[in-house]
């Protein structure tokens, strides 16, 4: 007797060929494998309605301009391949992954003469916090920014955002939050915004953070909204003594860090100026949605 079982597949795009995920393989030689050479996004979609998509390309060219890799496709080109990855994913929100390396050589560390970059697209589940982690707020930790110098770059190499992301995982937090020279960077994979004496504050963008498409749609709606808001350098100490703490991410959207260091931040419930970015975030992310404003 034989059983039907019904599995989705999900369709890949690897190198010009939409695929099943199972059949996807890439050589071992490739560089991405063997070095971490390579940049990536995570652009989330909303009714099939990929997110910021030229901002989200945007850094992408500023990645592959940093690692000196040439673009393998032009904005449309990129447009086209991710419109169908949307299209034949199974459900109408979910997040598009996308890889660039610089492709299969020999090891070495130097580049290959004519480098041919693996091209990678994934469909991800995209699952935004649920309404009781959004009441509730999340706890984070605190850990020495330990990266290199480059973190601006939205580089595959990941190891030290793993071991810094694995340290909250294992005290049961949501983040970690990353200082470097008594001053906050961002977290292991978000971007960190302070609320001190009713001023929103955020971390100057540098060679010390990835320039994060959500952080810049938080400062577009505190200009909108009259929120005031500074951007500045921040200290550990007014980390420390923040009433509100939020992390903002393209999965994550923007969340409260409810206590620090096992400590409450502010009264250890998400903060009014929270819930009104919160509020304009998501309306903003349902207009976006219907298709009456420009993404
Ligand atoms: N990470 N900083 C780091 C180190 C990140 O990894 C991320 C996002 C951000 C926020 O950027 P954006 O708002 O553009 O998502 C900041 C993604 C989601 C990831 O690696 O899965």
């Amino acid at each position: 007797m034989t059983t039907a079982v019904t599995t989705a597949v999900t369709t890949i795009y690897l190198n010009g060929h939409y695929l099943p995920l199972e059949d996807a393989h890439i050589p071992v030689m490739d560089r991405g494998f063997l070095f971490g050479d390579g940049v990536y996004e995570v652009i989330p979609v909303y009714s099939r309605r990929p997110f910021r998509l030229h901002e989200h390309l945007d850094r992408l060219q500023a990645s592959l301009d940093s690692i000196r890799l040439a673009n393998p496709h032009t904005p449309q080109e990129w447009e086209g391949l991710i419109a169908r990855i949307v299209e034949q994913a199974e459900s109408e929100d979910q997040g598009v992954y996308l890889q660039v390396t610089r492709g299969p050589g020999p090891r070495d560390h130097a580049f290959p003469k004519t480098p041919q970059p693996t091209v990678f697209i994934l469909p991800l589940a995209l699952t935004p916090p649920a309404r009781e982690l959004v009441e509730s707020g999340v706890a984070a930790i605190t850990a020495p920014d330990n990266r290199w110098l480059r973190c601006d770059i939205k580089a595959t190499s990941l190891l030290p955002n793993v071991l810094l992301r694995q340290i909250s995982v294992d005290a049961g937090c949501a983040e970690t939050l990353l200082l470097r020279d008594g001053f906050l960077s961002e977290g292991s994979a978000s971007n960190i915004f302070v609320v001190a004496d009713g001023l929103l504050l955020a971390p100057p963008k540098s060679n010390l953070m990835l320039p994060g498409i959500t952080y810049d749609v938080v400062l577009e709606l505190a200009r909108a909204h009259g929120i005031a808001h500074e951007v500045r350098p921040i200290a550990e100490a007014e980390l420390r003594a923040a009433c509100e703490v939020w992390l903002t991410s393209s999965t994550k959207e923007v969340l409260a860090v409810t206590t620090l260091d096992g400590q409450p931040v502010g009264d250890g419930r998400p903060g009014p100026v929270f819930r009104r970015m919160y509020a304009a975030y998501q309306d903003y992310k349902h207009t976006v949605m219907r298709g009456k404003e420009a993404v």
